[in-house]
């Protein structure tokens, strides 16, 4: 199973063990990791689900779509180089380790 370490904006670490197959944001949802709100449930309509990505993990992490991009452009908190909506990051086994920072504000 592939651990996803979350950041919370207080500095607060949270380790957590993912399904592969799942996104970063269910697994976040599933487990109580606070700060991601999800709102939209993953139907890519709500932006709340907001995280940076850790540098080292852009390349296996990809890319945000067109309609992804667009959203961020809207997020709470601005978005930067690295963000992403973690309701499209799709867990893999080479996922393992990945870091993601939650926004201050969704
Ligand atoms: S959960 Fe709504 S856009 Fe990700």
């Amino acid at each position: 199973m592939p651990t996803i370490i979350f950041h919370a904006p207080d500095g607060t670490i949270h380790k957590v063990e993912a399904r592969a197959g799942a996104s970063a944001m269910e697994t976040a949802v599933k487990l109580g990791v606070p700060g991601i709100v999800a709102e939209c449930g993953g139907a890519l309509s709500c932006a709340t689900c907001h995280v940076f990505v850790s540098p080292e993990w852009l390349e296996l992490t990809g890319t945000a779509s067109e309609f992804e991009t667009e959203m961020l452009d809207d997020a709470a908190t601005e978005r930067t180089p690295t963000s992403r909506l973690s309701c499209q990051i799709r867990m893999t086994d080479e996922l393992d380790g990945l870091e993601l920072t939650i926004v201050p504000e969704q």
